[in-house]
Parts: C-alpha cells; structure tokens; sequence
C-alpha cells in the first residue's frame, strides 16, 4: 500500500479510500477492473473543458465568506472529483455524469418540520439571494482545492419549512440513477449515500446549499444540481446532487459510517491533530500547485475554526472524529 504522504504522490496514485475500496471488494469476491482504480483517464480529460460551460448563474461576491487563497483551476475541480455513483477513479464523475438526468428535479424537505414540501429545483434555488464564496475544501484523502461555489446558507431553507423542538439533526440523501451511475451497480457503498449534520452545523451560515461552480450551473460531476458544502468538515460530508432533506431526532448513521466505522466518524470535523487510522491528516496536497509544490499544513476546522469551534466546546474531538 503506497503512503498518501510519500514524495512523489501523483494524482492518479491510487487513494487511501480507494485503496480500501479494493481491500472490500476483494473481500467481497468481485472482480474490480484494474482501470477502475487507475484515476483520471485521459478519455476524462478529454471530455471536459477549460472553462465553465454551464448557463452563468448571477451572485453577490461574499466577501465576508470568502478565502483569499488562491483558487483552484476549473479544469482541476472538475476533472479531479470522487463521486463513487460514477466509479472510484477521479477521471470517472467526469467521464459519465453528463448522462445524468437533471431535469426535471425536485427536493424533498420533511421530518421534523411544520412545513413538509417538496421544491422543484428552479424554485428552491430562488428561495434566497445566491452569494458566491470562495471556501477551501479538504478531503479526507489529504488533497484539498480553493473552490468558488455558488449558492446560499442552508438555513434558509430550514427556516422556511420551520424545524419542530424533534430536529435534533438533518440526513441528506442523493440521487441514485442506476442507468446514468455505472458504479451503483458496483455496490461499492450502500446507495443511496447519506450524509448527515447536528442541527447547529446545518443551521451554521458557512453551510452552503451549493447550485453553482465558478459563476455559472454546478457540473454534474460535482454535484448537479444542488449540492450541500461544509468547508470546515472533510469533503465526504459535502453530498452530491441531493433529492431529500430530512429532519429528525437522532443521529443518523452515514454511508460511511456504515461502510468503515472506525474510519469515518459522524463529525468528519478537519483535524490535523486526529490521524485517519490509515494515514496522517497533519498536512495536504493543493490539487492544481504543480508536481512539485510542498504541502501545505492542514489547519484545525479548515482554517474556519473561528467560526465553528464553539458548536464542540466540551467535546473531545479525538472520541468525535
Ligand atoms: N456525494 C455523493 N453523492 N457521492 C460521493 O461519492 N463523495 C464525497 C462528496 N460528496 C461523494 C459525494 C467526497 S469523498 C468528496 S471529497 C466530495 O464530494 C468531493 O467533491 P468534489 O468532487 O466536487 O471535489
């Protein structure tokens, strides 16, 4: 097994998570094409662009919620995703996601609210003033990008269905298109894949329900056509082309979760000081800062832990990963 850390880390290096994705599916008995794990194709490459193609979608720069890192290129935020619904390689959400159905789509908001309802997507986008805001996001796998994400506070929308004194914390569940995702059919997690938050955390202003990707529509790639983002929390919380919110009393059990326990915690909060089991979380790669640039020190909360630190406080973060 080769070291996320190891100089030389190349992005088409097989990936800590997928590394342990084979280790299942062997234990599984499937056989896993080799090229699944290979990561960005050149066929990927090839069938992306330069430049954003997608319908521009208007919006008040934040300042306010913006970093001043430097961004990352288009090319690399679309070419390089997970997605697992598309297969384990980084080039593989670029290859197949454009067979994606995206309209029509609606999201359904329910649980633990006055107001149950389901919002087609045109609608549910014009629900609050769309901001622009430039967050980092860190994957759990230790690479990160600096990306301009379109979208407004997800507490928006929870207000407007009026939580209950019940919604103690909110399960996000993404589409599952069985004849668009060739890897649904490699069960590769349990699909659908659930993502969750605490209450507090979905109702924090940095969480970002997310509609658009360097001023114009997300890619389906990364998320077409909402997706929520949570900057200081590891990239696997940040779910992907969402159909349902849902609002309840307990803590729900996530896809990974499921899938690794002792891998994948319910908080997910970015920890340099917290080893993932497998590897160090103390530093990451820059997708898109050249070959050879150094990594970088990974920060507490993502560098947001002005914001958010007080939502722990009390909490031991070793025992919360
Ligand atoms: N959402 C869905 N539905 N399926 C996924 O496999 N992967 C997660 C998250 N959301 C994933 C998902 C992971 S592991 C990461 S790091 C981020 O999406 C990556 O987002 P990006 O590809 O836009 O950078």
């Amino acid at each position: 097994m080769r070291h996320v850390e190891d100089t030389g880390f190349h992005p088409s290096d097989i990936t800590p998570e997928s590394v342990w994705l084979t280790r299942r599916q062997l234990l599984r008995g499937a056989a896993l094409a080799p090229v699944a794990l290979a990561g960005a194709s050149s066929s990927a490459r090839a069938a992306t662009d330069a430049s954003p193609t997608g319908a521009a979608l208007p919006a008040e720069k934040s300042l306010k919620w913006s970093t001043s890192d430097t961004v990352t290129p288009w090319r690399d935020i679309t070419t390089y995703n997970n997605f697992y619904e598309f297969g384990t390689g980084k080039g593989d959400p670029a290859t197949y996601a454009g067979k994606m159905q995206l309209r029509p789509w609606a999201v359904q908001i329910d649980g633990a609210v006055r107001r149950p309802m389901t919002l087609d997507i045109d609608d549910l986008r014009k629900l609050a003033p769309l901001e622009e805001r430039i967050y980092r996001l860190r994957c759990v796998e230790a690479w990160s990008m600096v990306i301009p994400w379109t979208g407004y506070s997800l507490a928006h929308l929870l207000r407007h269905v009026e939580p209950t004194e019940e919604a103690k914390y909110v399960t996000f569940t993404t589409v599952v298109q069985p004849k668009a995702m060739p890897g649904v059919a490699e069960h590769i997690l349990d699909w659908p894949y659930l993502e969750g938050l605490r209450m507090d955390e979905a109702m924090h202003p940095l969480t970002l329900l997310t509609f658009g990707l360097y001023g114009h529509d997300l890619p389906a790639q990364d998320g077409a056509p909402v997706r929520v983002v949570i900057p200081w929390k590891y990239g696997f919380k940040s779910g992907k082309s969402l159909v349902r919110i849902h609002l309840q009393p307990t803590q729900p059990t996530t896809s990974w979760m499921r899938a690794a326990p002792r891998e994948y915690g319910f908080y997910a909060n970015v920890n340099p000081a917290v080893p993932h089991p497998r590897w160090s979380q103390a530093t990451e790669r820059r997708v898109g800062s050249g070959f050879f640039a150094a990594r970088i020190p990974t920060l507490p909360f993502n560098g947001y832990a002005e914001e958010v630190s007080s939502l722990y406080q009390g909490m031991d973060l070793r025992r919360y990963f």
